[in-house]
């Protein structure tokens, strides 16, 4: 599909990383952008970026783990533009969850299910109806993640657990458009190859009340600079893929209309294909031991 000025993006997690830099790419393209978040400082001084720079936007406070908060976007989204070509599906959070799988708080599950999953869901169902309906070319762009996307990082379980379901979704979802003879296409996103610059560490900024951790942390969370330190002290090179990258692979992904929005990657292919094999030799998930980190 191509990203023609005047054509309407919606971003979700608009407000930092990833989905501003999708969000400034749209525009720098010419696209009208409706950024969508929880964090409403965050998201209004987002938005007065953009403006700034001549752009063409509108900004929702919406939590997208709430059905009708998504509703309410579609709907001032359609009221405003009368139309959405490009959907991306991109607010997450890190769960938090410490420990073995048997201890973790089940909040934690909750909280990234209602954001990771939930939210993706909440978007396809209250925008794609609309975009088949309008009739224009579409693209919906979900945000999964190496971890768990391809294969579980199991020192961060629960968000591979959710990330995974959003490769399943999005999969479904593609045959279901097609099915449908849809001019709408889907794809999904796996931010990387490397580390990335972003908010996603500090998520527990925006943990709502009603998700609250019922067992207290055992540890305080680390910031992505104690980590990037720590991993310096120790010898450890860490390398970032800057976001405004990634975004420029969404925005060729759906020019192209590709649905894996795979950074070239060794790491990966090498994961992907230990992965496959093992289900294909009936074998254990060995490589999982590579990842075992603690
Ligand atoms: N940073 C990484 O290393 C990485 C890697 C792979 C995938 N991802 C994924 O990329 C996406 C963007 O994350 P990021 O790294 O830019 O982090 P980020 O924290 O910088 O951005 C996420 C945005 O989502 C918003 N958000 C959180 N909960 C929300 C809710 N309930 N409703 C609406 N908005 C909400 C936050 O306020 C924030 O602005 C996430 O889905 C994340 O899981 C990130």
């Amino acid at each position: 599909m191509e990203l023609t000025p005047g054509r309407v993006a919606v971003v979700t997690g608009a407000a930092s990383g990833i989905g501003l830099a999708m969000a400034r790419r749209f525009a720098a393209d010419g696209l009208k952008v409706v950024l969508a978040d929880v964090e409403e400082g965050a998201l209004e001084d987002a938005a007065a970026g953009l403006r700034k720079d001549g752009a063409d936007v509108h900004a929702c406070v919406v939590d997208v783990a709430d059905r009708a908060q998504v509703e309410a976007l579609a709907t001032e989204t359609y009221e405003r533009y009368g139309a959405v070509h490009v959907l991306c599906n991109n607010a997450g959070v890190g769960s938090g969850a410490e420990g073995r799988m048997w201890e973790h708080d089940p909040n934690d599950w909750k909280w990234a299910f209602a954001v990771n999953v939930w939210g993706v869901f909440h978007g396809v169902q209250a925008f794609v109806p609309r975009m088949i309906a309008g009739g224009e070319p579409g693209h919906v762009v979900n945000t999964s993640s190496g971890d768990g996307g391809i294969a579980p990082l199991p020192t961060a379980s629960v968000y591979a657990v959710t990330k995974a379901a959003v490769v399943t979704m999005t999969e479904s979802l593609y045959a279901h458009l097609k099915a449908e003879g849809a001019r709408v296409g889907a794809s999904v996103l796996f931010p990387g190859p490397h580390m990335l610059r972003t908010g996603l560490w500090e998520s527990h900024r925006n943990r709502p009340a009603r998700y609250a951790k019922q067992k207290p942390r055992k540890t305080p969370y680390r910031s992505l600079g104690q980590w990037e330190a720590a991993m310096k002290e120790a010898g450890q090179e860490v390398r970032f893929t800057p976001v405004e990258d990634v975004a420029d692979l969404v925005a060729e992904g759906i020019r192209a209309g590709r649905f894996w929005l795979l950074p070239e990657s060794e790491h990966s292919d090498r994961q992907i294909r230990a992965r496959s094999q093992s289900m294909l030799d009936r074998a254990d998930p060995s490589y999982l031991e590579h990842f075992i980190l603690d």
